[in-house]
Protein backbone atom coordinates (compact mmCIF):
# COMPACT_ATOMS: atom_id res chain seq x y z
CA UNK A 1 0.00 0.00 0.00
CA UNK A 2 1.21 3.66 -1.18
CA UNK A 3 1.49 6.97 0.87
CA UNK A 4 1.35 10.05 -0.70
CA UNK A 5 0.73 13.82 0.97
CA UNK A 6 0.45 17.15 -0.46
CA UNK A 7 3.15 18.68 1.48
CA UNK A 8 2.89 22.14 -0.49
CA UNK A 9 -0.27 23.29 1.52
CA UNK A 10 -0.21 24.41 4.60
CA UNK A 11 -1.19 21.66 7.46
CA UNK A 12 -4.99 22.37 9.14
CA UNK A 13 -4.63 23.14 12.66
CA UNK A 14 -6.48 20.16 14.77
CA UNK A 15 -8.35 21.10 18.10
CA UNK A 16 -6.20 19.27 20.43
CA UNK A 17 -9.52 19.05 22.52
CA UNK A 18 -10.52 16.53 20.32
CA UNK A 19 -8.26 14.18 22.84
CA UNK A 20 -11.03 14.96 25.54
CA UNK A 21 -13.04 12.94 27.73
CA UNK A 22 -15.89 12.87 30.15
CA UNK A 23 -16.71 11.15 33.54
CA UNK A 24 -20.51 10.40 34.86
CA UNK A 25 -21.69 9.73 38.50
CA UNK A 26 -21.91 6.22 37.43
CA UNK A 27 -20.93 2.85 38.89
CA UNK A 28 -16.89 3.22 39.94
CA UNK A 29 -15.89 6.53 37.78
CA UNK A 30 -16.51 9.11 40.33
CA UNK A 31 -16.67 6.91 43.70
CA UNK A 32 -14.31 3.97 44.23
CA UNK A 33 -12.83 5.52 40.87
CA UNK A 34 -10.96 8.81 40.51
CA UNK A 35 -12.44 9.73 43.84
CA UNK A 36 -11.90 7.60 46.66
CA UNK A 37 -11.39 9.40 50.34
CA UNK A 38 -10.32 6.14 52.21
CA UNK A 39 -7.90 4.93 49.62
CA UNK A 40 -4.27 4.55 50.28
CA UNK A 41 -3.06 6.48 47.00
CA UNK A 42 -5.66 9.23 47.64
CA UNK A 43 -4.69 12.44 48.27
CA UNK A 44 -5.70 15.06 51.03
CA UNK A 45 -8.58 15.83 48.79
CA UNK A 46 -9.52 12.01 48.38
CA UNK A 47 -8.19 12.03 44.68
CA UNK A 48 -6.28 9.14 43.30
CA UNK A 49 -3.28 9.96 43.19
CA UNK A 50 -2.25 7.22 40.44
CA UNK A 51 -5.40 8.05 38.50
CA UNK A 52 -4.25 11.27 38.12
CA UNK A 53 -0.51 10.63 36.62
CA UNK A 54 -2.46 8.88 33.97
CA UNK A 55 -4.81 11.33 33.27
CA UNK A 56 -1.46 13.60 32.93
CA UNK A 57 0.39 11.80 30.59
CA UNK A 58 -1.94 11.41 28.48
CA UNK A 59 -2.43 15.39 28.36
CA UNK A 60 -6.52 15.26 29.15
CA UNK A 61 -7.44 18.73 27.54
CA UNK A 62 -10.96 19.12 28.50
CA UNK A 63 -13.12 16.44 30.65
CA UNK A 64 -16.71 16.52 30.67
CA UNK A 65 -19.18 16.21 34.24
CA UNK A 66 -21.23 15.10 35.89
CA UNK A 67 -23.09 13.11 33.19
CA UNK A 68 -24.48 12.05 31.30
CA UNK A 69 -27.86 10.48 31.84
CA UNK A 70 -26.79 10.94 35.99
CA UNK A 71 -27.42 15.23 35.06
CA UNK A 72 -30.59 15.27 34.06
CA UNK A 73 -32.10 14.39 37.83
CA UNK A 74 -28.91 16.69 39.88
CA UNK A 75 -29.51 19.65 41.54
CA UNK A 76 -25.66 21.10 41.75
CA UNK A 77 -26.56 23.30 45.03
CA UNK A 78 -27.12 20.31 47.06
CA UNK A 79 -23.63 19.26 46.48
CA UNK A 80 -21.52 22.34 47.90
CA UNK A 81 -20.76 23.71 50.89
CA UNK A 82 -20.06 21.85 53.95
CA UNK A 83 -23.70 20.56 54.29
CA UNK A 84 -24.04 17.48 51.58
CA UNK A 85 -27.01 15.38 51.52
CA UNK A 86 -27.48 12.23 50.04
CA UNK A 87 -29.86 11.80 47.82
CA UNK A 88 -31.06 8.91 45.48
CA UNK A 89 -29.72 9.12 41.91
CA UNK A 90 -33.02 8.35 39.50
CA UNK A 91 -31.21 7.93 36.52
CA UNK A 92 -29.05 4.91 38.15
CA UNK A 93 -30.89 4.00 40.92
CA UNK A 94 -28.44 4.16 43.68
CA UNK A 95 -28.13 6.90 46.68
CA UNK A 96 -24.86 9.18 45.86
CA UNK A 97 -23.78 10.93 48.79
CA UNK A 98 -23.18 13.97 47.34
CA UNK A 99 -19.58 14.57 48.46
CA UNK A 100 -17.70 14.97 44.90
CA UNK A 101 -19.65 17.90 43.58
CA UNK A 102 -18.51 21.39 41.53
CA UNK A 103 -15.76 22.28 43.74
CA UNK A 104 -14.22 18.87 44.04
CA UNK A 105 -14.33 18.50 39.87
CA UNK A 106 -12.54 21.53 39.76
CA UNK A 107 -10.14 21.43 42.04
CA UNK A 108 -9.79 17.76 40.19
CA UNK A 109 -9.27 19.48 36.80
CA UNK A 110 -6.29 22.13 37.98
CA UNK A 111 -4.67 18.70 39.14
CA UNK A 112 -4.85 17.59 35.79
CA UNK A 113 -4.46 20.61 33.99
CA UNK A 114 -7.25 20.36 31.67
CA UNK A 115 -10.49 22.67 30.62
CA UNK A 116 -13.49 21.90 32.75
CA UNK A 117 -16.87 21.02 31.07
CA UNK A 118 -19.85 20.77 32.64
CA UNK A 119 -23.06 19.14 31.63
CA UNK A 120 -25.99 20.95 32.74
CA UNK A 121 -29.34 19.26 33.91
CA UNK A 122 -31.61 20.37 31.12
CA UNK A 123 -33.92 17.44 32.53
CA UNK A 124 -35.74 18.24 35.86
CA UNK A 125 -33.60 21.38 35.87
CA UNK A 126 -34.76 25.18 34.80
CA UNK A 127 -32.55 27.86 33.12
CA UNK A 128 -31.87 30.02 36.06
CA UNK A 129 -30.40 26.65 38.13
CA UNK A 130 -28.43 26.25 35.40
CA UNK A 131 -27.62 29.94 34.61
CA UNK A 132 -27.46 29.40 38.85
CA UNK A 133 -24.15 27.29 38.25
CA UNK A 134 -22.60 29.74 35.84
CA UNK A 135 -22.96 32.74 38.50
CA UNK A 136 -21.42 30.15 40.95
CA UNK A 137 -18.35 29.39 39.09
CA UNK A 138 -17.77 32.01 36.88
CA UNK A 139 -18.90 35.95 38.89
CA UNK A 140 -16.06 37.52 40.91
CA UNK A 141 -18.44 38.20 43.57
CA UNK A 142 -21.43 39.96 42.71
CA UNK A 143 -24.75 38.17 43.61
CA UNK A 144 -25.55 35.24 46.16
CA UNK A 145 -23.61 32.49 44.18
CA UNK A 146 -20.26 34.16 44.18
CA UNK A 147 -20.54 35.20 47.29
CA UNK A 148 -21.28 31.46 48.32
CA UNK A 149 -18.12 29.91 46.24
CA UNK A 150 -16.04 32.75 48.14
CA UNK A 151 -18.08 31.34 51.71
CA UNK A 152 -16.88 27.68 50.58
CA UNK A 153 -13.31 28.60 50.47
CA UNK A 154 -12.50 29.46 46.87
CA UNK A 155 -12.20 33.55 46.19
CA UNK A 156 -10.83 33.22 43.01
CA UNK A 157 -13.62 32.60 40.12
CA UNK A 158 -13.04 29.32 38.20
CA UNK A 159 -14.12 30.65 34.70
CA UNK A 160 -15.60 27.73 33.22
CA UNK A 161 -15.57 28.29 29.40
CA UNK A 162 -17.36 25.54 27.80
CA UNK A 163 -21.16 24.64 29.16
CA UNK A 164 -23.65 22.12 27.86
CA UNK A 165 -27.39 22.28 28.00
CA UNK A 166 -28.55 18.91 28.84
CA UNK A 167 -27.86 15.32 28.06
CA UNK A 168 -29.37 13.61 25.36
CA UNK A 169 -32.67 15.06 26.18
CA UNK A 170 -34.24 13.64 23.01
CA UNK A 171 -34.33 9.83 23.66
CA UNK A 172 -37.04 8.63 25.95
CA UNK A 173 -34.90 6.91 28.54
CA UNK A 174 -33.65 10.68 29.62
CA UNK A 175 -35.35 11.89 32.87
CA UNK A 176 -37.31 15.06 31.64
CA UNK A 177 -36.93 13.78 28.03
CA UNK A 178 -38.65 16.88 25.58
CA UNK A 179 -39.67 17.12 22.67
CA UNK A 180 -38.17 19.07 19.21
CA UNK A 181 -40.14 21.88 20.07
CA UNK A 182 -39.96 22.14 23.89
CA UNK A 183 -35.79 21.58 23.82
CA UNK A 184 -36.01 24.54 20.69
CA UNK A 185 -37.50 27.48 23.43
CA UNK A 186 -35.68 25.79 26.33
CA UNK A 187 -31.47 25.62 25.11
CA UNK A 188 -32.75 29.62 23.87
CA UNK A 189 -33.96 30.64 27.31
CA UNK A 190 -31.10 28.66 29.00
CA UNK A 191 -28.74 30.03 26.38
CA UNK A 192 -29.54 33.73 27.37
CA UNK A 193 -29.44 33.48 30.68
CA UNK A 194 -25.93 32.19 30.65
CA UNK A 195 -24.78 34.41 28.57
CA UNK A 196 -25.96 37.74 30.94
CA UNK A 197 -24.22 36.00 33.32
CA UNK A 198 -21.04 35.15 31.13
CA UNK A 199 -20.55 36.39 27.94
CA UNK A 200 -17.35 34.58 27.78
CA UNK A 201 -18.76 31.25 27.71
CA UNK A 202 -19.11 28.86 24.92
CA UNK A 203 -22.26 26.84 24.91
CA UNK A 204 -23.16 23.61 23.11
CA UNK A 205 -26.91 21.34 23.77
CA UNK A 206 -28.04 18.25 23.13
CA UNK A 207 -28.18 17.23 19.60
CA UNK A 208 -28.73 14.03 17.44
CA UNK A 209 -28.21 13.39 13.77
CA UNK A 210 -32.25 13.92 13.30
CA UNK A 211 -33.07 16.45 10.85
CA UNK A 212 -36.31 17.97 12.98
CA UNK A 213 -34.56 17.85 16.18
CA UNK A 214 -31.45 19.75 14.87
CA UNK A 215 -33.48 22.22 12.39
CA UNK A 216 -35.62 23.29 16.19
CA UNK A 217 -32.58 23.85 18.41
CA UNK A 218 -30.65 25.44 15.56
CA UNK A 219 -33.99 27.44 14.53
CA UNK A 220 -34.22 28.93 18.36
CA UNK A 221 -30.76 29.05 19.54
CA UNK A 222 -28.05 28.70 16.64
CA UNK A 223 -27.40 32.70 17.07
CA UNK A 224 -26.21 31.42 21.03
CA UNK A 225 -24.19 28.12 20.24
CA UNK A 226 -21.19 27.41 19.42
CA UNK A 227 -20.70 23.76 19.48
CA UNK A 228 -23.48 20.83 18.90
CA UNK A 229 -23.09 17.56 20.58
CA UNK A 230 -23.71 14.44 19.77
CA UNK A 231 -22.79 10.70 21.45
CA UNK A 232 -22.16 7.34 19.43
CA UNK A 233 -21.79 4.26 20.78
CA UNK A 234 -21.34 1.61 17.82
CA UNK A 235 -21.72 -1.78 19.63
CA UNK A 236 -25.26 -1.60 20.90
CA UNK A 237 -24.51 -3.62 24.27
CA UNK A 238 -26.19 -2.21 27.34
CA UNK A 239 -28.75 -4.92 27.70
CA UNK A 240 -26.55 -7.54 26.99
CA UNK A 241 -22.71 -7.30 27.58
CA UNK A 242 -22.37 -9.30 24.74
CA UNK A 243 -19.31 -8.01 22.76
CA UNK A 244 -19.11 -7.47 18.77
CA UNK A 245 -15.83 -9.97 17.84
CA UNK A 246 -13.05 -8.62 16.25
CA UNK A 247 -14.06 -8.64 12.91
CA UNK A 248 -17.41 -6.90 13.61
CA UNK A 249 -15.46 -4.32 15.61
CA UNK A 250 -13.72 -3.58 12.06
CA UNK A 251 -17.16 -3.01 10.37
CA UNK A 252 -17.90 -0.55 12.87
CA UNK A 253 -14.57 1.49 11.52
CA UNK A 254 -16.17 2.26 8.71
CA UNK A 255 -18.87 4.13 10.04
CA UNK A 256 -16.96 6.21 12.57
CA UNK A 257 -17.25 9.00 10.26
CA UNK A 258 -21.22 9.02 9.29
CA UNK A 259 -22.95 11.12 12.10
CA UNK A 260 -20.07 13.66 11.20
CA UNK A 261 -21.24 13.38 7.67
CA UNK A 262 -25.22 14.04 8.60
CA UNK A 263 -24.37 17.23 11.07
CA UNK A 264 -21.70 18.52 8.85
CA UNK A 265 -24.37 18.38 5.94
CA UNK A 266 -27.27 20.68 8.17
CA UNK A 267 -24.92 22.96 9.31
CA UNK A 268 -24.02 23.57 5.54
CA UNK A 269 -27.24 23.98 4.57
CA UNK A 270 -28.20 26.26 7.26
CA UNK A 271 -25.06 28.74 6.41
CA UNK A 272 -23.56 27.47 10.06
CA UNK A 273 -20.59 25.28 9.67
CA UNK A 274 -17.98 28.55 10.79
CA UNK A 275 -19.64 29.44 13.31
CA UNK A 276 -21.06 26.07 15.11
CA UNK A 277 -18.52 23.28 15.66
CA UNK A 278 -18.90 19.61 16.43
CA UNK A 279 -18.45 18.55 20.02
CA UNK A 280 -18.64 14.96 19.87
CA UNK A 281 -18.89 14.56 23.46
CA UNK A 282 -19.93 11.29 24.16
CA UNK A 283 -18.12 8.49 22.01
CA UNK A 284 -17.17 5.02 23.27
CA UNK A 285 -17.18 1.64 20.69
CA UNK A 286 -19.06 -0.06 22.99
CA UNK A 287 -22.17 0.95 24.82
CA UNK A 288 -22.05 0.55 28.90
CA UNK A 289 -23.82 -2.49 30.16
CA UNK A 290 -26.53 -1.22 32.55
CA UNK A 291 -29.83 -3.47 32.10
CA UNK A 292 -33.28 -2.20 31.94
CA UNK A 293 -32.14 1.81 32.85
CA UNK A 294 -32.96 2.52 29.37
CA UNK A 295 -36.02 0.54 29.07
CA UNK A 296 -39.74 0.40 29.96
CA UNK A 297 -39.70 -2.43 32.38
CA UNK A 298 -36.86 -1.21 35.00
CA UNK A 299 -36.07 -4.12 36.86
CA UNK A 300 -37.00 -5.14 40.60
CA UNK A 301 -33.93 -7.03 41.89
CA UNK A 302 -31.26 -5.50 42.12
CA UNK A 303 -29.30 -8.58 40.42
CA UNK A 304 -31.70 -7.77 37.60
CA UNK A 305 -30.61 -3.80 37.53
CA UNK A 306 -27.71 -3.08 39.44
CA UNK A 307 -25.22 -5.91 39.97
CA UNK A 308 -24.79 -7.00 36.67
CA UNK A 309 -23.12 -3.62 35.88
CA UNK A 310 -20.02 -4.96 37.31
CA UNK A 311 -19.18 -6.97 34.30
CA UNK A 312 -18.27 -3.58 32.75
CA UNK A 313 -15.03 -4.41 35.04
CA UNK A 314 -13.62 -7.35 33.49
CA UNK A 315 -10.52 -5.97 31.82
CA UNK A 316 -10.37 -8.76 29.23
CA UNK A 317 -12.98 -7.26 27.42
CA UNK A 318 -10.74 -4.15 26.28
CA UNK A 319 -8.52 -5.66 23.56
CA UNK A 320 -7.00 -4.83 20.78
CA UNK A 321 -10.25 -4.29 18.58
CA UNK A 322 -11.36 -1.43 21.28
CA UNK A 323 -7.56 0.06 20.92
CA UNK A 324 -7.90 -0.18 16.80
CA UNK A 325 -11.43 1.55 16.76
CA UNK A 326 -10.51 3.83 19.05
CA UNK A 327 -7.13 5.09 16.36
CA UNK A 328 -9.75 5.00 13.45
CA UNK A 329 -12.40 7.46 15.39
CA UNK A 330 -9.76 9.77 16.34
CA UNK A 331 -7.76 9.53 12.93
CA UNK A 332 -11.94 10.90 11.98
CA UNK A 333 -11.46 13.64 14.40
CA UNK A 334 -8.09 14.74 12.97
CA UNK A 335 -9.66 14.56 9.56
CA UNK A 336 -12.73 16.98 10.08
CA UNK A 337 -10.66 18.84 12.07
CA UNK A 338 -12.19 21.69 10.61
CA UNK A 339 -15.54 20.94 12.37
CA UNK A 340 -14.95 18.46 14.80
CA UNK A 341 -13.84 20.77 17.28
CA UNK A 342 -13.72 18.65 20.50
CA UNK A 343 -14.32 15.09 21.72
CA UNK A 344 -14.88 12.85 25.12
CA UNK A 345 -14.01 9.23 25.05
CA UNK A 346 -16.96 8.28 27.30
CA UNK A 347 -15.85 6.99 30.08
CA UNK A 348 -12.19 8.20 31.15
CA UNK A 349 -12.18 6.09 34.61
CA UNK A 350 -13.87 2.38 34.98
CA UNK A 351 -17.08 1.18 33.07
CA UNK A 352 -15.73 1.17 29.50
CA UNK A 353 -12.38 3.87 30.50
CA UNK A 354 -8.93 3.74 29.38
CA UNK A 355 -8.07 3.84 33.10
CA UNK A 356 -9.43 1.15 35.73
CA UNK A 357 -8.78 1.38 39.01
CA UNK A 358 -8.62 -1.36 41.78
CA UNK A 359 -7.33 -1.95 45.15
CA UNK A 360 -3.96 -1.93 44.98
CA UNK A 361 -3.30 0.65 41.67
CA UNK A 362 -4.97 1.04 37.99
CA UNK A 363 -4.47 -0.91 34.92
CA UNK A 364 -4.18 0.83 31.68
CA UNK A 365 -6.33 -0.49 28.86
CA UNK A 366 -5.52 -0.95 25.18
CA UNK A 367 -7.64 2.62 24.34
CA UNK A 368 -5.64 3.84 27.28
CA UNK A 369 -2.16 3.41 25.16
CA UNK A 370 -3.64 4.99 21.75
CA UNK A 371 -4.35 8.17 23.71
CA UNK A 372 -0.97 8.30 24.22
CA UNK A 373 0.01 7.49 21.01
CA UNK A 374 -1.86 10.43 19.27
CA UNK A 375 -1.14 12.71 22.26
CA UNK A 376 2.55 12.38 22.36
CA UNK A 377 3.79 11.49 18.98
CA UNK A 378 1.43 12.96 16.34
CA UNK A 379 1.22 16.44 14.61
CA UNK A 380 -0.97 19.29 15.46
CA UNK A 381 -1.34 19.88 12.01
CA UNK A 382 -2.93 17.67 9.30
CA UNK A 383 -1.57 17.26 5.97
CA UNK A 384 -3.65 16.30 2.65
CA UNK A 385 -3.04 12.90 2.29
CA UNK A 386 -3.93 10.18 -0.28
CA UNK A 387 -3.39 6.19 -0.36
CA UNK A 388 -3.27 3.66 -3.45
CA UNK A 389 -3.84 -0.12 -2.87
CA UNK A 390 -5.62 -0.25 0.21
CA UNK A 391 -6.11 -3.43 0.94
CA UNK A 392 -10.25 -4.44 0.82
CA UNK A 393 -11.83 -7.53 2.76
CA UNK A 394 -15.52 -8.41 3.17
CA UNK A 395 -16.48 -8.75 6.77
CA UNK A 396 -19.61 -9.03 9.05
CA UNK A 397 -21.79 -8.09 12.14
CA UNK A 398 -24.93 -8.59 12.97
CA UNK A 399 -25.89 -11.05 9.61
CA UNK A 400 -24.64 -8.14 7.34
CA UNK A 401 -21.72 -8.68 5.48
CA UNK A 402 -19.71 -4.96 4.24
CA UNK A 403 -16.50 -4.10 2.80
CA UNK A 404 -14.15 -3.13 5.38
CA UNK A 405 -10.85 -1.07 4.32
CA UNK A 406 -8.13 -2.68 5.84
CA UNK A 407 -6.00 0.25 6.56
CA UNK A 408 -6.53 3.83 7.79
CA UNK A 409 -3.73 6.48 7.70
CA UNK A 410 -3.99 9.88 8.36
CA UNK A 411 -0.78 12.38 7.39
CA UNK A 412 0.60 15.10 10.29
CA UNK A 413 3.17 17.94 10.28
CA UNK A 414 4.31 20.08 13.43
CA UNK A 415 3.43 23.56 13.93
CA UNK A 416 6.60 24.10 16.19
CA UNK A 417 9.11 21.90 14.25
CA UNK A 418 10.26 20.16 11.07
CA UNK A 419 8.84 16.94 9.94
CA UNK A 420 5.82 14.54 9.70
CA UNK A 421 4.34 11.93 11.95
CA UNK A 422 2.03 9.53 10.04
CA UNK A 423 -0.89 7.73 11.96
CA UNK A 424 -0.66 4.29 10.17
CA UNK A 425 -3.81 1.51 11.31
CA UNK A 426 -3.66 -1.98 10.25
CA UNK A 427 -6.81 -3.40 11.01
CA UNK A 428 -6.05 -6.79 9.34
CA UNK A 429 -6.44 -9.45 12.17
CA UNK A 430 -3.32 -11.67 10.69
CA UNK A 431 -1.82 -10.34 8.28
CA UNK A 432 1.17 -7.48 8.60
CA UNK A 433 1.12 -4.77 5.98
CA UNK A 434 3.90 -3.36 4.25
CA UNK A 435 2.95 0.72 3.75
CA UNK A 436 5.19 2.89 1.53
CA UNK A 437 6.04 6.38 2.44
CA UNK A 438 5.76 8.26 -1.03
CA UNK A 439 7.15 11.25 0.78
CA UNK A 440 8.74 13.98 0.35
CA UNK A 441 10.53 14.43 3.69
CA UNK A 442 13.81 14.52 5.63
CA UNK A 443 14.83 13.22 9.02
CA UNK A 444 15.15 10.14 10.88
CA UNK A 445 12.44 7.57 11.54
CA UNK A 446 10.68 6.27 14.45
CA UNK A 447 8.57 3.85 14.65
CA UNK A 448 6.28 3.90 17.74
CA UNK A 449 2.99 1.47 17.71
CA UNK A 450 1.07 -0.72 19.77
CA UNK A 451 -0.20 -4.57 18.79
CA UNK A 452 -0.47 -7.41 21.27
CA UNK A 453 0.45 -10.89 20.53
CA UNK A 454 -3.11 -11.36 18.99
CA UNK A 455 -6.54 -9.79 18.39
CA UNK A 456 -7.86 -10.35 21.56
CA UNK A 457 -4.60 -8.91 24.17
CA UNK A 458 -5.93 -6.83 26.69
CA UNK A 459 -3.91 -5.74 29.78
CA UNK A 460 -4.98 -6.75 33.59
CA UNK A 461 -4.28 -6.73 37.16
CA UNK A 462 -0.17 -8.41 36.87
CA UNK A 463 -0.55 -8.64 33.24
CA UNK A 464 0.84 -5.95 30.38
CA UNK A 465 0.26 -7.32 27.13
CA UNK A 466 -0.40 -4.08 24.87
CA UNK A 467 1.82 -1.20 25.52
CA UNK A 468 4.03 1.23 23.27
CA UNK A 469 6.89 -0.20 21.54
CA UNK A 470 9.64 2.00 19.90
CA UNK A 471 11.86 1.12 17.08
CA UNK A 472 14.56 3.15 15.07
CA UNK A 473 14.17 2.50 11.49
CA UNK A 474 17.27 4.67 10.31
CA UNK A 475 17.19 7.25 8.12
CA UNK A 476 14.12 8.63 6.17
CA UNK A 477 13.72 8.06 1.99
CA UNK A 478 11.18 8.84 -0.16
CA UNK A 479 9.58 5.11 -0.94
CA UNK A 480 10.91 3.39 1.86
CA UNK A 481 8.61 0.97 3.27
CA UNK A 482 7.68 0.39 6.63
CA UNK A 483 6.07 -2.93 7.84
CA UNK A 484 3.07 -2.50 9.95
CA UNK A 485 2.01 -5.59 12.40
CA UNK A 486 -1.06 -7.07 12.42
CA UNK A 487 -4.00 -5.55 14.43
CA UNK A 488 -1.86 -2.57 15.11
CA UNK A 489 -1.87 1.20 15.66
CA UNK A 490 1.41 3.45 14.78
CA UNK A 491 2.92 6.30 14.38
CA UNK A 492 5.71 6.49 12.26
CA UNK A 493 7.81 9.91 13.15
CA UNK A 494 9.85 11.38 10.43
CA UNK A 495 11.89 13.65 12.15
CA UNK A 496 14.62 16.45 11.01
CA UNK A 497 17.75 16.92 13.49
O1 LIG B 1 -24.78 4.51 29.67
C1 LIG B 1 -24.22 5.67 30.09
C2 LIG B 1 -24.94 6.69 29.33
O2 LIG B 1 -24.74 6.55 27.97
C3 LIG B 1 -24.68 8.13 29.56
O3 LIG B 1 -25.10 8.57 30.79
C4 LIG B 1 -25.53 8.68 28.47
O4 LIG B 1 -25.26 10.00 28.18
C5 LIG B 1 -25.30 7.68 27.35
O5 LIG B 1 -26.49 7.29 26.77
Amino acid sequence: MKLYADIRKPGKKRNFMIYGHFIEHFHRQIYGGVYDPDHPLSDEEGLRKDVLEAMKRIKVPILRWPGGCFVSAYHWKDGVGPNRTPFFDKAWRVEDPNSFGTDEYISMCQKIGCEPYICTNAGTGTAEEMSDWVEYCNLDHEGKYAKWRISNGHPDPYKVKYWSIGNENYGFWEIGAKSAEEWGSLVEEAAKMIKHVDPETELTAAALTDVEWNINLLKHSGKFLNWISIHDYWDPIHETNDFANYEACMVYTEHVEDSVKKVRGLLEALGLEKKIKIAYDEWNLRQWYHPCVHSVEQGITKEEYLYPRDKNDINAQYTMADAVFTACFLNMCNRNCDIVGMANFAPIVNTRGCIYTHEKGIVLRSTYYVFDLYVNYLGDQIVDSWTEDVPVKNMSVAKETESVKQADVLVTSFSNRSGYAVAAINKQAEEELELVLELQAEGQVILHYISGESTEAYNDIDREMVTIQHEELGTFQSGMSVRLKPHSVNIIQILEK
